[in-house]
């Protein structure tokens, strides 16, 4: 398959599992049901600190000039979304002095984007999976912020946060487009993206609506 179909295609499979998301999913899954706009943003911090340590820590070790472009900017822009965060959660009356995103460890996406070795895979599962992953979730978001009246959060990651997020996908997606172009780079493409799929916070609740495990019963 040439590079682009099959990034297309890769595409169309994150899509579909997108689509059997229930619309606050992704926040549940992630916050341990505990949805709230204070709980969410403090949670986001995390993520944008993991987002912005993995790009720095893959960019000297990969050896593209085109992929250290994408992954530089990415680092710079996810520390970026971490201070306008941290503004936000101020404003709410937050006080975050004292506050350690990272105090319960990495995450285990980030441990396991961490041991990627290749510029395919790195890129595969960090700007292209994980920042589609980022979309749909804040998109969730947004809505939630929404529901409950909080215009100016929601304001915040719509004017700002979530077209840098598409960004880094796209630049992610372009990236695979004009380098996954063996069978061989295209196996570790579509295995880094699963893996990250299966692994994500975010998507916890679909891994047991996919195979069924909840309809286990349990003796
Ligand atoms: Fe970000
Ligand atoms: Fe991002």
């Amino acid at each position: 398959m040439n590079a682009k179909d099959f990034v297309a295609s890769l595409s169309e499979e994150m899509d579909r599992l997108f689509a059997r998301l229930g619309e606050t999913e992704t926040l549940e899954a992630e916050a341990d049901g505990r949805v709230d706009v204070v709980t969410l943003l403090q949670l986001a911090l995390k993520s944008e600190l993991e987002a912005s340590e993995l790009a720095g820590f893959w960019m000297p070790t990969t050896p593209e000039i085109d992929a250290k472009m994408v992954l530089a900017l990415q680092c710079g822009d996810e520390m970026r979304h971490y201070d306008l965060i941290s503004r936000r959660l101020n404003q709410l009356g937050v006080d975050l002095t004292s506050f350690d995103p990272l105090a319960e460890g990495h995450s285990p996406l980030y441990q396991y984007l961490r041991g990627l070795r290749t510029t395919v895979e790195r890129i595969a599962a960090g700007p292209f999976a994980s920042e589609a992953i980022a979309q749909v979730r804040n998109a969730q978001f947004v809505a939630f912020c929404r529901a409950v009246g909080d215009e100016e959060t929601a304001r915040l990651y719509d004017d700002v946060i979530q077209p840098e997020e598409l960004h880094h996908h796209l630049l992610g997606r372009d990236y695979l487009e004009k380098h996954a172009t063996t069978p061989e780079l295209q196996e570790a493409t579509g295995a880094a993206v699963r893996n990250t799929l299966a692994i994500a916070d975010e998507l916890r609740t679909l891994a047991a609506k996919t195979t069924g495990v909840h309809n286990i019963p349990v003796s």
